[in-house]
């Protein structure tokens, strides 16, 4: 595979249409999380605070990743996404390097996201988070596949929890990442 990574500007009217498609594709079994994926997308193109960057395969949007310039020297990453044919192939690794880098390069020093777990992904899933949130962040396990693992294996690590956001026990988990 020889990947290349462009940013949002550059990417072709299709190769665009691409990125919704992906998006969709990524969150297929979360269709909530975004109801209208090209809107999404236009937003990393129209918003001062968003960027965004790409990885193809020839000419093909495999996945992409986005940030939101929130806090002086805090950005947010999101969202991550790799087309469902192409995961587990170090795309979406390499697309969080190269995000980092650029992210660095602007003067950031932490980078952090949120990553809901409304569909049982880890040990947090299910429970009852108060009283006492914090303490419950020791221990945390991934039960089945949820990207709670693929960030904390690129470095990222839990920072707080938000009990009940999706739901009774379906918590939003924030991880954060020293650049
Ligand atoms: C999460 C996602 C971006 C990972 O992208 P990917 O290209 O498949 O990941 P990579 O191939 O780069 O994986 C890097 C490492 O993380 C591991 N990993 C990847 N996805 C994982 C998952 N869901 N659970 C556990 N480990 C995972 C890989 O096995 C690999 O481990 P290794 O370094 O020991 O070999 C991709 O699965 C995706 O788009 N999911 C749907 C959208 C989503 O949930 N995005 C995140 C929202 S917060």
């Amino acid at each position: 595979m020889s990947l290349r990574i462009v940013d949002f500007a550059d990417l072709t009217p299709a190769q665009r249409a691409e990125a919704a498609r992906v998006l969709a594709a990524a969150f297929a079994d979360r269709p909530q999380a975004f109801e209208d994926p090209e809107a999404e997308v236009a937003t990393f193109f129209e918003d001062e605070d968003r960027a965004a960057i790409a990885a193809l395969e020839g000419d093909r949007v495999v996945g992409w990743i986005g940030r939101i310039d929130t806090y002086s020297h805090a950005w947010e990453l999101h969202p991550l996404v790799v087309d469902p044919a192409f995961q587990r192939r170090g795309i979406g690794a390499r697309l969080c390097r190269e995000l980092e880098a650029r992210v660095k390069a602007a003067g950031v020093l932490t980078l952090y996201l949120g990553t809901d777990d409304e569909f049982g992904g880890t040990s947090l899933f299910g429970a009852d988070l108060f009283p006492d949130v914090a303490s419950r962040i020791a221990g945390v396990r991934e039960t089945s596949g949820h990207p709670f693992a693929f960030y904390r294996k690129q470095g990222y690590e839990i920072v707080g929890l938000i009990p009940d956001a999706n739901g009774p026990g379906k918590p939003d988990i924030f991880m954060a990442k020293r650049l």
